[in-house]
């Protein structure tokens, strides 16, 4: 394998930054090759920049269909040959092609407990259904939405006065501690995906791991 990371952005780009950080402590072993957003404006693209980083952008609007944009990103990414493509804030689903041609080398940050609450608005609807935990969750991508293998998780507790905001930026938090340490793992060949099952150091993983400290 070899130590090129792509970064996959939509936005704001703070777990982007936290991956640039841990990549260049030395942390993950992984050397950051590109960062592709699929949106010009992107925030992201300009913590990408100053950090002296490759940038590309894929503009969703300027495809036809799916497929086609699916077939640009592809493109872009076979030039820079990542050995892992980690998904930080992309707001686009992405294609059974596209996602079969890397999986395996391919995750996501999610922010909920998975299974619990995948899609949009996790913080609000986490409230509304009166969870006493959340989080976050990095998963292998498989074709079904925030649906692939869940890898690690970490949680916080919620509080009675939080509201979506306030939540938000406690899992955000867990957020960049975790998807460096699961990265950091995966560039060290410690995880594969093995058909639907994680392995990790070979054995399967019966739930998700959960390496950082549980913080209140
Ligand atoms: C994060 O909460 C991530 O889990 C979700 O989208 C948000 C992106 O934030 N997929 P940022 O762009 O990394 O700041």
């Amino acid at each position: 394998m070899n130590d090129r990371l792509a970064v996959l952005i939509s936005g704001r780009g703070s777990n982007l930054a936290a991956l640039l950080g841990a990549c260049a402590d030395g942390r993950l072993g992984l050397r950051p090759a590109l960062v592709l957003s699929n949106r010009p404006g992107a925030a992201g693209l300009r913590i990408a920049a100053d950090a002296g980083i490759d940038t590309a952008v894929v503009d969703q609007r300027t495809f036809a269909d799916r497929p086609a944009f699916d077939a640009a990103l592809a493109e872009r990414l076979e030039r820079c040959d990542p050995a892992l493509i980690a998904l930080a804030g992309f707001m686009r689903i992405l294609g059974a092609d596209f996602v079969s041609r890397y999986r395996g080398r391919l995750l996501n940050i999610h922010p909920s407990l998975l299974p619990d609450f995948p899609g949009l608005n996790t913080h609000a609807r986490a409230l509304a259904a009166g969870v006493k935990r959340h989080g976050a969750s990095v998963h292998y991508v498989t074709p079904q939405l925030d649906g692939g293998p869940v890898i690690a998780q970490a949680s916080v507790a919620v509080r009675a006065d939080d509201d979506p905001e306030r939540l938000a930026a406690r899992v955000l938090r867990e957020e960049h501690r975790l998807y460096p340490l699961v990265l950091a793992w995966a560039a060290a060949g410690r995880l594969r995906l093995d058909g639907d099952r994680v392995l990790f150091d070979g054995r399967p993983l019966g739930q998700p791991l959960t390496p950082l400290e549980t913080v209140t």
